[in-house]
Protein backbone atom coordinates (compact mmCIF):
# COMPACT_ATOMS: atom_id res chain seq x y z
CA UNK A 1 0.00 0.00 0.00
CA UNK A 2 2.87 2.55 0.69
CA UNK A 3 4.17 1.74 -3.13
CA UNK A 4 0.36 2.90 -4.00
CA UNK A 5 0.75 6.49 -2.02
CA UNK A 6 4.27 6.85 -3.20
CA UNK A 7 2.58 6.46 -7.03
CA UNK A 8 0.16 8.62 -6.57
CA UNK A 9 2.27 11.28 -4.64
CA UNK A 10 4.08 11.45 -8.52
CA UNK A 11 1.53 11.40 -10.11
CA UNK A 12 -0.22 13.95 -8.51
CA UNK A 13 2.94 15.88 -8.66
CA UNK A 14 3.10 15.33 -12.71
CA UNK A 15 -0.87 16.27 -13.15
CA UNK A 16 -1.44 19.44 -11.20
CA UNK A 17 -3.35 20.47 -7.89
CA UNK A 18 -7.04 20.12 -8.91
CA UNK A 19 -7.03 16.58 -7.98
CA UNK A 20 -5.73 17.85 -4.23
CA UNK A 21 -8.92 17.45 -2.81
CA UNK A 22 -9.94 13.98 -3.72
CA UNK A 23 -6.25 12.93 -2.97
CA UNK A 24 -6.81 14.06 0.73
CA UNK A 25 -9.67 12.12 1.64
CA UNK A 26 -8.55 9.22 -0.78
CA UNK A 27 -4.89 9.00 1.51
CA UNK A 28 -7.22 9.16 4.30
CA UNK A 29 -8.93 6.08 4.19
CA UNK A 30 -5.55 4.40 2.50
CA UNK A 31 -3.49 4.86 5.48
CA UNK A 32 -6.15 3.93 7.84
CA UNK A 33 -5.60 1.60 10.57
CA UNK A 34 -7.65 -1.37 10.59
CA UNK A 35 -6.97 -1.26 14.56
CA UNK A 36 -8.44 2.06 15.34
CA UNK A 37 -12.02 1.30 13.68
CA UNK A 38 -14.79 0.19 16.82
CA UNK A 39 -17.18 -2.27 16.43
CA UNK A 40 -20.53 -1.72 15.42
CA UNK A 41 -23.27 -4.14 14.91
CA UNK A 42 -26.53 -3.10 14.74
CA UNK A 43 -28.20 -5.98 14.81
CA UNK A 44 -30.68 -8.34 17.06
CA UNK A 45 -27.63 -11.04 16.76
CA UNK A 46 -25.41 -12.18 13.58
CA UNK A 47 -23.54 -15.52 13.34
CA UNK A 48 -20.83 -16.68 10.44
CA UNK A 49 -22.15 -19.67 9.03
CA UNK A 50 -20.72 -22.38 6.74
CA UNK A 51 -17.38 -21.60 7.21
CA UNK A 52 -16.43 -25.07 6.09
CA UNK A 53 -18.75 -25.64 2.85
CA UNK A 54 -18.54 -21.96 0.86
CA UNK A 55 -15.70 -18.87 1.12
CA UNK A 56 -14.88 -15.93 -1.32
CA UNK A 57 -18.35 -15.19 -1.57
CA UNK A 58 -18.22 -11.87 -3.83
CA UNK A 59 -22.44 -11.00 -4.23
CA UNK A 60 -25.27 -12.14 -3.09
CA UNK A 61 -29.11 -11.95 -4.53
CA UNK A 62 -32.22 -12.10 -2.74
CA UNK A 63 -35.32 -13.29 -2.69
CA UNK A 64 -37.50 -12.13 -0.29
CA UNK A 65 -40.35 -13.54 -1.47
CA UNK A 66 -39.95 -17.04 -1.77
CA UNK A 67 -37.19 -16.75 0.88
CA UNK A 68 -34.16 -17.82 -1.08
CA UNK A 69 -30.84 -16.50 -1.95
CA UNK A 70 -28.37 -17.23 -4.47
CA UNK A 71 -24.40 -16.80 -3.36
CA UNK A 72 -21.59 -16.10 -6.00
CA UNK A 73 -18.37 -17.62 -4.35
CA UNK A 74 -15.34 -18.30 -5.74
CA UNK A 75 -12.09 -19.78 -3.88
CA UNK A 76 -10.14 -19.75 -7.14
CA UNK A 77 -9.93 -15.79 -6.15
CA UNK A 78 -7.18 -16.74 -3.74
CA UNK A 79 -5.05 -17.74 -6.98
CA UNK A 80 -7.00 -14.94 -10.08
CA UNK A 81 -8.52 -11.76 -9.52
CA UNK A 82 -9.05 -9.42 -12.05
CA UNK A 83 -10.04 -6.75 -10.06
CA UNK A 84 -7.08 -6.35 -8.12
CA UNK A 85 -4.62 -8.25 -9.87
CA UNK A 86 -3.69 -12.05 -8.66
CA UNK A 87 -2.80 -13.83 -11.96
CA UNK A 88 -1.25 -17.22 -10.88
CA UNK A 89 -3.35 -19.84 -11.82
CA UNK A 90 -7.36 -19.74 -13.27
CA UNK A 91 -7.68 -23.15 -12.86
CA UNK A 92 -9.73 -23.64 -9.67
CA UNK A 93 -13.32 -22.12 -10.37
CA UNK A 94 -15.92 -20.71 -8.22
CA UNK A 95 -19.60 -22.03 -8.38
CA UNK A 96 -23.00 -20.11 -7.41
CA UNK A 97 -24.86 -22.06 -4.36
CA UNK A 98 -28.80 -21.67 -3.70
CA UNK A 99 -29.24 -21.12 0.11
CA UNK A 100 -33.48 -21.34 1.38
CA UNK A 101 -32.48 -19.30 4.55
CA UNK A 102 -36.21 -18.95 4.86
CA UNK A 103 -35.61 -22.33 6.41
CA UNK A 104 -33.42 -22.14 9.57
CA UNK A 105 -32.11 -25.98 8.81
CA UNK A 106 -30.98 -25.12 5.47
CA UNK A 107 -27.48 -24.61 3.95
CA UNK A 108 -26.34 -23.57 1.02
CA UNK A 109 -26.53 -25.84 -2.11
CA UNK A 110 -24.21 -25.72 -4.85
CA UNK A 111 -26.20 -25.49 -8.19
CA UNK A 112 -25.17 -27.78 -10.92
CA UNK A 113 -24.40 -25.87 -14.16
CA UNK A 114 -25.94 -27.66 -17.30
CA UNK A 115 -24.18 -26.66 -21.00
CA UNK A 116 -21.28 -24.65 -19.34
CA UNK A 117 -18.66 -24.37 -22.29
CA UNK A 118 -16.23 -26.20 -21.51
CA UNK A 119 -13.28 -24.10 -22.51
CA UNK A 120 -14.09 -21.11 -20.02
CA UNK A 121 -13.82 -20.84 -16.68
CA UNK A 122 -15.87 -19.15 -14.15
CA UNK A 123 -15.14 -16.21 -11.80
CA UNK A 124 -18.17 -14.97 -11.01
CA UNK A 125 -18.37 -11.47 -9.46
CA UNK A 126 -21.93 -9.74 -9.18
CA UNK A 127 -25.11 -11.39 -10.35
CA UNK A 128 -28.90 -10.90 -11.05
CA UNK A 129 -32.00 -12.98 -11.23
CA UNK A 130 -34.77 -12.09 -12.85
CA UNK A 131 -37.45 -13.69 -10.89
CA UNK A 132 -39.64 -13.54 -13.47
CA UNK A 133 -38.22 -15.04 -16.25
CA UNK A 134 -35.76 -17.09 -13.62
CA UNK A 135 -32.95 -15.53 -16.26
CA UNK A 136 -29.44 -15.40 -14.10
CA UNK A 137 -27.00 -13.30 -15.41
CA UNK A 138 -23.39 -13.16 -13.78
CA UNK A 139 -20.43 -11.34 -13.96
CA UNK A 140 -17.40 -13.64 -14.74
CA UNK A 141 -13.78 -13.05 -15.00
CA UNK A 142 -13.17 -16.08 -17.16
CA UNK A 143 -8.97 -15.88 -18.07
CA UNK A 144 -10.17 -16.50 -21.78
CA UNK A 145 -12.42 -12.86 -21.11
CA UNK A 146 -14.70 -11.61 -19.13
CA UNK A 147 -18.14 -11.12 -20.04
CA UNK A 148 -21.38 -12.33 -19.40
CA UNK A 149 -22.65 -15.75 -18.49
CA UNK A 150 -26.77 -15.85 -19.05
CA UNK A 151 -28.13 -18.95 -17.10
CA UNK A 152 -31.97 -19.86 -16.47
CA UNK A 153 -32.18 -21.40 -13.14
CA UNK A 154 -34.66 -24.30 -12.39
CA UNK A 155 -34.91 -24.59 -8.32
CA UNK A 156 -36.40 -27.52 -8.26
CA UNK A 157 -33.25 -29.79 -9.79
CA UNK A 158 -31.18 -27.10 -8.48
CA UNK A 159 -29.59 -26.64 -12.04
CA UNK A 160 -28.41 -23.76 -14.05
CA UNK A 161 -28.96 -24.30 -17.44
CA UNK A 162 -26.33 -22.44 -19.15
CA UNK A 163 -28.10 -20.37 -22.54
CA UNK A 164 -25.31 -17.79 -23.30
CA UNK A 165 -21.99 -16.42 -22.83
CA UNK A 166 -21.84 -12.66 -23.97
CA UNK A 167 -18.29 -10.89 -24.48
CA UNK A 168 -18.27 -7.28 -25.79
CA UNK A 169 -15.72 -4.33 -26.08
CA UNK A 170 -18.08 -2.57 -24.24
CA UNK A 171 -18.28 -5.12 -21.29
CA UNK A 172 -14.14 -5.26 -20.54
CA UNK A 173 -14.39 -5.50 -16.94
CA UNK A 174 -17.73 -6.56 -15.90
CA UNK A 175 -18.47 -6.29 -12.12
CA UNK A 176 -22.27 -5.82 -11.17
CA UNK A 177 -25.25 -6.73 -12.41
CA UNK A 178 -28.87 -5.21 -12.34
CA UNK A 179 -32.02 -6.54 -13.73
CA UNK A 180 -34.23 -3.35 -15.32
CA UNK A 181 -36.53 -5.27 -17.27
CA UNK A 182 -37.65 -8.65 -18.63
CA UNK A 183 -35.25 -8.19 -21.22
CA UNK A 184 -32.59 -5.71 -20.00
CA UNK A 185 -29.88 -5.77 -17.48
CA UNK A 186 -27.27 -2.65 -16.03
CA UNK A 187 -23.94 -3.91 -15.82
CA UNK A 188 -20.75 -1.95 -14.44
CA UNK A 189 -17.37 -2.45 -15.71
CA UNK A 190 -15.18 -1.46 -13.05
CA UNK A 191 -12.00 0.03 -14.93
CA UNK A 192 -11.13 0.79 -18.62
CA UNK A 193 -7.43 -0.19 -18.07
CA UNK A 194 -7.66 -4.20 -17.37
CA UNK A 195 -5.53 -4.95 -14.58
CA UNK A 196 -3.33 -8.16 -16.27
CA UNK A 197 -2.63 -6.16 -19.24
CA UNK A 198 -1.80 -2.57 -17.84
CA UNK A 199 -1.01 -2.69 -14.19
CA UNK A 200 0.52 0.44 -13.89
CA UNK A 201 -2.68 2.32 -16.21
CA UNK A 202 -5.11 0.45 -13.79
CA UNK A 203 -3.98 1.49 -10.50
CA UNK A 204 -3.88 5.01 -11.80
CA UNK A 205 -6.81 4.90 -12.77
CA UNK A 206 -8.26 3.82 -9.30
CA UNK A 207 -6.56 6.31 -7.21
CA UNK A 208 -6.84 8.70 -9.41
CA UNK A 209 -10.51 8.47 -10.10
CA UNK A 210 -10.06 8.31 -14.24
CA UNK A 211 -13.95 7.96 -15.18
CA UNK A 212 -12.76 4.99 -16.77
CA UNK A 213 -15.42 2.49 -15.33
CA UNK A 214 -18.66 2.52 -17.20
CA UNK A 215 -22.21 1.44 -16.44
CA UNK A 216 -23.52 -0.50 -19.55
CA UNK A 217 -26.99 -0.99 -20.80
CA UNK A 218 -27.88 -4.70 -22.00
CA UNK A 219 -30.04 -5.89 -23.77
CA UNK A 220 -30.62 -9.66 -23.35
CA UNK A 221 -32.85 -10.56 -26.61
CA UNK A 222 -30.55 -8.81 -28.74
CA UNK A 223 -27.41 -8.80 -27.39
CA UNK A 224 -26.98 -5.38 -27.66
CA UNK A 225 -24.45 -3.25 -24.98
CA UNK A 226 -24.63 0.31 -24.62
CA UNK A 227 -22.80 2.57 -22.95
CA UNK A 228 -25.04 4.70 -20.87
CA UNK A 229 -22.56 6.59 -18.50
CA UNK A 230 -18.69 6.52 -16.85
CA UNK A 231 -17.62 6.57 -13.56
CA UNK A 232 -14.35 6.21 -11.67
CA UNK A 233 -14.41 2.64 -10.56
CA UNK A 234 -17.82 1.37 -11.22
CA UNK A 235 -18.87 -1.23 -8.71
CA UNK A 236 -22.39 -2.51 -7.18
CA UNK A 237 -25.43 -0.99 -8.59
CA UNK A 238 -28.84 -1.18 -7.71
CA UNK A 239 -32.48 -0.02 -8.62
CA UNK A 240 -34.17 2.30 -5.75
CA UNK A 241 -37.43 2.67 -7.61
CA UNK A 242 -38.77 1.90 -10.63
CA UNK A 243 -36.77 5.60 -12.07
CA UNK A 244 -33.71 5.61 -10.20
CA UNK A 245 -30.56 3.81 -9.87
CA UNK A 246 -27.57 3.98 -7.32
CA UNK A 247 -24.55 3.11 -8.28
CA UNK A 248 -21.07 2.94 -6.00
CA UNK A 249 -17.61 4.52 -7.23
CA UNK A 250 -15.57 2.69 -5.14
CA UNK A 251 -12.21 5.22 -5.41
CA UNK A 252 -13.98 8.21 -5.67
CA UNK A 253 -15.39 7.06 -2.86
CA UNK A 254 -19.36 7.65 -3.29
CA UNK A 255 -22.24 6.19 -4.52
CA UNK A 256 -23.89 8.22 -7.16
CA UNK A 257 -28.36 8.57 -8.05
CA UNK A 258 -29.10 8.41 -11.76
CA UNK A 259 -31.94 9.09 -13.37
CA UNK A 260 -33.06 6.50 -15.67
CA UNK A 261 -34.57 7.77 -18.87
CA UNK A 262 -35.35 5.68 -22.67
CA UNK A 263 -31.65 7.12 -23.90
CA UNK A 264 -29.41 6.53 -20.57
CA UNK A 265 -29.37 8.24 -17.17
CA UNK A 266 -28.71 11.67 -15.73
CA UNK A 267 -26.88 11.94 -12.39
CA UNK A 268 -28.71 13.59 -10.01
CA UNK A 269 -27.20 13.25 -6.69
CA UNK A 270 -24.07 11.31 -5.19
CA UNK A 271 -23.12 11.04 -1.65
CA UNK A 272 -19.52 10.55 0.13
CA UNK A 273 -18.86 7.14 1.87
CA UNK A 274 -16.64 6.82 4.73
CA UNK A 275 -15.13 3.47 3.09
CA UNK A 276 -14.38 1.99 -0.18
CA UNK A 277 -17.96 1.09 -1.75
CA UNK A 278 -18.53 -2.35 -3.06
CA UNK A 279 -21.74 -4.29 -4.10
CA UNK A 280 -25.37 -1.74 -3.53
CA UNK A 281 -28.39 -3.94 -2.75
CA UNK A 282 -32.28 -2.58 -1.83
CA UNK A 283 -34.42 -3.97 0.64
CA UNK A 284 -38.54 -3.76 0.14
CA UNK A 285 -38.51 -0.98 2.58
CA UNK A 286 -36.77 1.00 -0.03
CA UNK A 287 -33.22 1.53 1.97
CA UNK A 288 -29.82 1.11 0.14
CA UNK A 289 -27.36 -1.25 1.74
CA UNK A 290 -23.48 -0.20 0.99
CA UNK A 291 -20.93 -2.54 1.95
CA UNK A 292 -17.42 -2.19 1.75
CA UNK A 293 -13.96 -1.72 2.24
CA UNK A 294 -12.54 0.53 5.36
CA UNK A 295 -8.94 0.08 5.02
CA UNK A 296 -8.08 -1.02 1.09
CA UNK A 297 -4.68 -1.32 2.15
CA UNK A 298 -5.28 -4.52 4.47
CA UNK A 299 -7.77 -6.05 1.45
CA UNK A 300 -4.72 -5.46 -0.97
CA UNK A 301 -2.31 -7.70 1.87
CA UNK A 302 -5.54 -10.22 2.10
CA UNK A 303 -5.61 -10.50 -1.95
CA UNK A 304 -1.65 -11.19 -2.44
CA UNK A 305 -1.16 -13.42 0.01
CA UNK A 306 -4.56 -15.72 0.79
CA UNK A 307 -3.18 -18.10 -1.41
CA UNK A 308 -0.26 -18.56 0.81
CA UNK A 309 -2.89 -20.54 3.71
CA UNK A 310 -4.48 -24.02 3.69
CA UNK A 311 -7.41 -22.15 3.75
CA UNK A 312 -9.89 -25.49 2.39
CA UNK A 313 -7.73 -27.66 5.26
CA UNK A 314 -6.36 -29.89 2.45
CA UNK A 315 -3.15 -30.43 4.65
CA UNK A 316 -1.48 -29.08 1.33
CA UNK A 317 2.66 -28.92 1.89
CA UNK A 318 3.91 -25.85 1.75
CA UNK A 319 0.56 -23.99 2.90
CA UNK A 320 0.46 -22.68 5.86
CA UNK A 321 -2.72 -22.78 9.19
CA UNK A 322 -5.30 -20.33 7.39
CA UNK A 323 -5.58 -18.82 11.34
CA UNK A 324 -2.46 -16.78 11.00
CA UNK A 325 -4.01 -15.17 7.38
CA UNK A 326 -4.29 -11.66 7.30
CA UNK A 327 -7.74 -10.51 7.01
CA UNK A 328 -9.10 -6.88 6.19
CA UNK A 329 -11.76 -4.56 7.88
CA UNK A 330 -16.10 -4.75 6.89
CA UNK A 331 -18.06 -1.68 6.98
CA UNK A 332 -21.48 -2.10 6.10
CA UNK A 333 -24.04 1.08 6.14
CA UNK A 334 -27.39 1.79 4.72
CA UNK A 335 -29.24 5.12 3.37
CA UNK A 336 -32.97 5.99 3.90
CA UNK A 337 -33.03 6.74 -0.13
CA UNK A 338 -34.11 10.76 0.98
CA UNK A 339 -32.00 13.29 -0.06
CA UNK A 340 -31.47 14.90 2.80
CA UNK A 341 -31.82 11.59 4.95
CA UNK A 342 -28.71 9.78 6.58
CA UNK A 343 -26.17 6.84 6.45
CA UNK A 344 -26.71 4.65 9.63
CA UNK A 345 -23.96 2.35 10.07
CA UNK A 346 -25.02 -2.03 10.74
CA UNK A 347 -21.99 -3.25 10.72
CA UNK A 348 -18.40 -2.32 11.30
CA UNK A 349 -15.48 -4.52 12.22
CA UNK A 350 -11.87 -3.61 12.25
CA UNK A 351 -9.86 -6.28 13.19
CA UNK A 352 -12.40 -9.59 12.45
CA UNK A 353 -9.00 -12.06 13.59
CA UNK A 354 -8.84 -11.03 17.13
CA UNK A 355 -12.15 -10.36 17.62
CA UNK A 356 -13.94 -13.34 15.49
CA UNK A 357 -16.07 -11.00 13.69
CA UNK A 358 -16.84 -11.19 9.66
CA UNK A 359 -14.25 -9.04 6.74
CA UNK A 360 -14.13 -7.99 3.68
CA UNK A 361 -17.56 -7.46 3.49
CA UNK A 362 -18.51 -6.77 -0.31
CA UNK A 363 -22.45 -7.49 -0.42
CA UNK A 364 -25.62 -7.05 2.03
CA UNK A 365 -28.56 -7.71 1.48
CA UNK A 366 -32.12 -7.82 4.33
CA UNK A 367 -35.24 -9.39 4.21
CA UNK A 368 -37.59 -6.64 5.90
CA UNK A 369 -40.26 -9.19 6.53
CA UNK A 370 -38.51 -12.20 7.86
CA UNK A 371 -35.96 -10.15 10.09
CA UNK A 372 -33.03 -11.83 7.99
CA UNK A 373 -30.13 -10.49 6.34
CA UNK A 374 -26.79 -12.19 4.70
CA UNK A 375 -23.28 -10.29 4.33
CA UNK A 376 -20.84 -11.87 1.98
CA UNK A 377 -17.17 -11.52 2.37
CA UNK A 378 -14.61 -11.21 -0.55
CA UNK A 379 -12.13 -13.27 0.86
CA UNK A 380 -14.14 -14.66 4.19
CA UNK A 381 -15.05 -18.33 5.01
CA UNK A 382 -18.92 -18.61 5.40
CA UNK A 383 -21.50 -16.11 4.96
CA UNK A 384 -22.57 -13.18 8.09
CA UNK A 385 -26.43 -14.15 9.05
CA UNK A 386 -28.25 -11.20 10.88
CA UNK A 387 -31.22 -10.87 12.08
CA UNK A 388 -33.16 -8.03 13.02
CA UNK A 389 -36.65 -7.23 14.62
C1 LIG B 1 -31.35 14.07 -19.06
O1 LIG B 1 -30.39 15.01 -19.49
C2 LIG B 1 -30.60 15.44 -20.83
C3 LIG B 1 -29.41 16.29 -21.23
O2 LIG B 1 -29.07 17.19 -20.19
C4 LIG B 1 -31.93 16.16 -20.94
O3 LIG B 1 -32.14 16.57 -22.25
C5 LIG B 1 -33.04 15.20 -20.51
O4 LIG B 1 -34.26 15.87 -20.49
C6 LIG B 1 -32.76 14.62 -19.14
N1 LIG B 1 -33.72 13.57 -18.88
C7 LIG B 1 -34.39 13.46 -17.75
C8 LIG B 1 -35.35 12.32 -17.65
O5 LIG B 1 -34.22 14.22 -16.83
C1 LIG C 1 -37.00 7.49 -6.55
O1 LIG C 1 -35.82 7.72 -5.80
C2 LIG C 1 -35.25 9.00 -5.99
C3 LIG C 1 -33.93 9.04 -5.22
O2 LIG C 1 -34.11 8.76 -3.86
C4 LIG C 1 -36.21 10.07 -5.55
O3 LIG C 1 -35.64 11.36 -5.77
C5 LIG C 1 -37.49 9.93 -6.35
O4 LIG C 1 -38.45 10.88 -5.91
C6 LIG C 1 -38.05 8.51 -6.20
N1 LIG C 1 -39.18 8.37 -7.07
C7 LIG C 1 -40.32 7.80 -6.70
C8 LIG C 1 -41.37 7.68 -7.72
O5 LIG C 1 -40.47 7.39 -5.56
Amino acid sequence: MYTSIVIISILLAVLGPPLKSRYDSVVFILKRRPDNLPSVSSFDSFEIKFEESIRNCEDVYMNDEDGFAVLSCDPGRDNWNTVMGTKIDPQSTGGLYLYNYADPEATPVLLNMVNFPKDRDFHPLGLDLNPGTNQLIVASHASQGSGLEIFELDRKSMTLNHRHTLMDPRLPTPNAVRVISDYEVLVTNDHYFRIHQNPWLALAETYLAVPGGTIARVNLLMLEVATVARVPFANGIALLNSSHVAVASTSTPEFRVYEMHSMGLNLTMSFATPFMPDNLNTDSAGRLLIAGHAAPGALGVVAKTNHQYDLDGKGVEGKAAPEQRPRAPSWVTEWDGNMEGEMKDLYLEGLPAEKGGYGCSSSATRDVGRGVGIITGLYEKGILVFKTS
